[in-house]
């Protein structure tokens, strides 16, 4: 027999229901049921069933009532005499209800054993279950969840006795929910972990635990930038409901996914059910923290220089350019986290790839960061008065506290965003204020708005940081530090060759060399998925003649201008305006002794294994690795 109370009221014998008469007869059964083997005083009883609507003679309908639900309830215990469901006792009753007899006890059980289980997990690396003991932990939680079938205690008014055991008994449920959401962190599901926390942290917007957990799921999906949104929107709620400042553990998480650390990468299970099956401890891939940055000292300290020139109250500005992956977003990230240290508040707006980005995000993102107000009238006629607008409020909080304010990728900026920057350049009163943006360069196609504000800034003395490529020793030392073994000079030079210290090639090669265990030669000797895909999206900028030309090029190996002119079927100079732009790109260097050299043996490689052999092929229509990204 299970009496049932998460919603109205039942009583089910080997999962048939039991008839428990009307509904004052089964609040009666809820009212006992809310203390079990507890003597629940007649007055008592009257005043949970009845409330202020007491009938005025309410005891002999008690006493019927309980005679009634006796008769249901005592056949349904085989030892019925020695044992009653139903107790009468001096002045009131008493349910002895066993705990696997009351589905609230129960489910209270299995929810705690299974939190037990779930806080073992550990925040990062690999889990000490297996996926299937995972699996069934999920489906235990499941099977506890499922017994809810609506407002617990149904039958019951709103005295305060009944709300406290509801409001208890939901926070339970909501355990439940975020233990859910943590296994399916461990099995992989962060889609599904995502959504589920989007639904959660709108119920209960202070919760910080589930917000870091949404900005965890968000990052492990690949959705960085929408997981430094959620922490946004979590900072400006504490803010504006607490006028606190979100906890230490989700600022370190802030941090953590702008420099994409490697603790909150999920740790496939194969590979823990591998170390638990052979009792060998895991690989400590998963320490917390990040590698150091290498070869970086230098543009450290001259932006620590600008942001103690901004401190004195003066309005300063830097840019920071390179190629994609060159280590732009890092450099800022390591300045930001200065930056705080030092009193700054720091704001920061990146700018999106993405086509459907609203003009200004990347202001709205950074106000958001600060806790600032955005424009109170966003649909103002004149958007001079929204930009001016949004200079003010800028100018207005660093004027009480410093700020350092970083727009990244501003190579995607919309054209208002850079408005909106260059109006604060423009803005006559020295503040305490480091204004830090980046951009690729060389860029392949340089919008005038960007030249613009390069000229702009140039006019300002910004401070111009265009970051290189590591040094073979510097490559050596990442790539070391990123696969946790030591590395042979031999092979710090051949991933050199390779990348040419792009970080974020050599970072992609030293995963692969860690996730294979082969030798770094030979890993470089592939190209790695994540690489691929930058060397495409940088090919697909370049103009579709351009892409003739270098795929011929490529073919042909390092060729001479001559004969590449000659396979093109155009003179020389035609040729080389037309690589101008894989130039300027970097894709192509300087073009000495009239040869053709590519600045990416990767970029090389990967235009050969796209170009079909025959020149007919070609000639035709752009090549494929265009047509796909056309
Ligand atoms: N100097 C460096 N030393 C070590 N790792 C670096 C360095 N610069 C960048 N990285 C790493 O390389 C990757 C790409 O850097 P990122 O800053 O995202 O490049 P960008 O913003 O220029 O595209 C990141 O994983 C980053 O942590
Ligand atoms: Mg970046």
């Amino acid at each position: 027999m299970e009496v049932q109370v998460l919603g109205p009221v039942e009583v089910r014998d080997d999962e048939k229901p039991v008839a428990l008469g009307p509904p004052k007869q089964r609040a009666i059964l809820a009212a006992l049921a809310l203390s079990p083997r507890t003597v629940v005083p007649i007055d008592r009883l009257v005043d949970l069933v009845w409330g202020d609507a007491m009938p005025a003679a309410v005891v002999p309908s008690v006493q019927s009532y309980v005679s009634r639900l006796r008769q249901a309830l005592d056949p349904l215990r085989p030892d019925r005499v020695s044992r009653p469901v139903l107790v009468t006792r001096t002045g009131g009753y008493l349910l002895d209800l066993a705990d696997d007899e009351l589905d609230a006890r129960r489910f209270e059980a299995e929810v705690t054993a299974l939190h037990d289980v779930v806080r073992s997990l550990p925040e990062s690396g690999p889990p000490p279950l297996t996926a299937e003991e995972l699996a069934a932990a999920e489906a235990r939680l499941v099977g506890a969840l499922g017994r809810w079938r609506g407002m617990p205690y149904a039958d019951l008014g709103d005295s305060t006795t009944a709300s406290a055991e509801r409001g208890r008994l939901a926070d339970l449920r909501d355990l439940a929910l975020e233990d859910q959401v943590a296994l399916w962190l461990a099995l992989g599901d962060h889609r599904r972990a995502a959504l589920q926390l989007s639904s959660l942290t709108t119920t209960h917007p202070l919760r910080e635990r589930l917000w870091g957990l949404r900005a965890i799921a968000l990052t492990r999906d690949g959705r960085q930038a929408d997981a430094l949104d959620v922490l946004a929107v979590l900072r400006r709620t504490l803010r504006e409901e607490l006028g606190i400042e979100p906890s230490p553990e989700l600022q370190r998480l802030q941090a953590a996914v702008l420099r994409q650390e490697e603790w909150l990468k999920w740790t496939p299970l194969r590979q823990a059910v591998a170390a638990v099956a052979t009792g060998t401890p895991a690989p400590t891939t998963a320490a917390p923290g990040i590698w150091p940055a290498f070869e970086r000292e230098r543009h450290a300290a001259d932006l620590d220089a600008a942001l103690a020139l901004a401190a004195t109250g003066q309005t300063t500005f830097a840019a920071v350019t390179g190629e994609a992956g060159i280590g732009r977003t890092r450099v800022l990230t390591e300045l930001a986290v200065r930056a705080e240290a030092a009193g700054f508040r720091v704001g920061w707006g990146r700018c999106s790839q993405d086509e459907d980005a609203p003009p200004l995000h990347p202001w709205q993102r950074l106000l958001a960061d600060l806790g600032l107000p955005d424009d109170p009238e966003p649909t103002k006629a004149d958007p001079f008065d929204r930009w001016g607008h949004l200079v003010d409020v800028v100018l207005d909080a660093a004027a009480e506290q410093p700020l350092l304010l970083v727009l990244d990728d501003l190579h995607w900026a919309d054209g208002p965003t850079l408005r909106v920057l260059r109006l604060l350049a423009e803005a006559p009163d020295p503040r305490p204020l480091l204004v830090v943006t980046s951009w690729r360069s060389p860029h392949a196609r340089p919008t005038n708005a960007l030249g613009d504000l390069a000229a702009n800034l140039g006019r300002r003395h910004a401070l111009r940081i265009e970051l290189e490529g590591l040094s073979a020793d510097g490559t050596r030392a990442l790539c070391a530090a990123v696969a946790g073994r030591p590395v042979t000079s031999a092979e710090g030079r051949a991933v050199h060759a390779r990348t040419h210290g792009v970080p974020y090639l050599v970072v992609a090669y030293a995963r692969e060399a860690a996730r294979t265990g082969a030798s770094f030669t030979d890993v470089v000797a592939s190209v790695p998925t994540p690489v691929a895909e930058l060397v495409r999206r940088r090919l697909a900028l370049l103009p579709p003649e351009t892409w003739d030309v270098l795929a011929v090029a490529a073919a042909l190996g390092e060729a001479d201008l001559a004969r590449v002119a000659d396979v093109v079927g155009s003179g020389p100079d035609v040729v080389l305006d037309r690589l101008e732009p894989a130039r300027a790109a970097g894709i192509v260097q300087e073009m000495e002794f009239d040869r053709v050299t590519f600045t990416s043996a990767i970029v090389r490689d990967m235009l050969r294994q796209q170009v079909p052999a025959s020149r007919a092929a070609w000639r035709h229509g752009r090549p494929r690795l265009a047509v796909a990204h056309a």
